[in-house]
């Protein structure tokens, strides 16, 4: 949990541009996140919901501005120090998921731990599992996953290292209404507990009102 003391933002963007092919996707003066909150990022289809949650991991640079995640401007880092600090601070819960097809579910999470060289007890990743409902598929291939359950093997793999910053991209897009507001409810359960900000990028609208704000990409800035 953040400690209550602890009011600095967990994400701080200034004077952001983001652009693709030389079309202005994201201008920003000052946005911020404190510790906690809850956002959606709208916008139809190619309005740049993915660039900004890719820049808000540092998994690309803005092309103007500073992003600032827990008080580390990530421009100011090594590719190297950046995914490192991106592995022990921030879950990205990709649209592709990004699971490990080879390995057991309960591998993949210990891989996550595994590579920003981050000791976690198998109990509490089995623990992790029983959060997202997966407390019998610890051993199953995640070959033999249905959609939804990888989706929550890829929100607790998002967890493992304990982040302030979740980010999901799109994580209800290919499911159905019942099953889209299951995984919501889980992400803004899973966060909350744990005290972490989240980031969710959506054009689903059955979901916006589960926010505390929205940041409103593309045609409907
Ligand atoms: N790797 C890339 N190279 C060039 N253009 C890209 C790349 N990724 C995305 N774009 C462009 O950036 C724009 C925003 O894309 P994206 O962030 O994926 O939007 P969204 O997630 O809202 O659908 C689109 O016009 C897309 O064509
Ligand atoms: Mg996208």
């Amino acid at each position: 949990m953040a400690s209550s003391g602890d009011t600095s933002p967990v994400v701080l963007v200034e004077k952001l541009r983001l652009s693709a092919n030389g079309r202005p996707l994201v201008e920003l003066e000052r946005w911020e996140i404190p510790a906690g909150e809850r956002v959606a990022i709208v916008g139809p289809s190619g309005s740049g919901k993915t660039t900004f949650l890719q820049t808000l991991a540092g998994l690309r640079l803005a092309d103007e501005g500073r992003v600032v995640v827990c008080g580390r401007d990530l421009a100011r880092m090594s590719e190297a120090q950046r995914d490192v600090f991106r592995g022990r601070h921030i879950g990205f819960v990709h649209q592709t998921l990004h699971l490990v097809r080879s390995l057991s579910v309960l591998d993949n999470l210990r891989l996550a731990a595994f590579v920003v060289g981050n000791r976690v007890a198998d109990q509490r990743l089995l623990h992790l599992l029983a959060s997202v409902g997966l407390e019998d598929r610890a051993n199953s291939s995640t070959i033999d996953l249905s959609h939804g359950e990888a989706q929550r093997v890829a929100i607790a793999r998002a967890l493992v290292n304990e982040p302030r910053l979740v980010l999901a991209d799109e994580p209800t897009s290919a499911l159905d209404d019942g099953n889209a507001r299951a995984i919501l409810e889980l992400l803004l359960k899973v966060a909350a507990d744990r005290g972490a900000a989240l980031v969710v990028a959506t054009h689903d609208s059955r979901l916006i009102g589960s926010f505390d704000r929205r940041l409103a990409l593309g045609v409907e800035r």
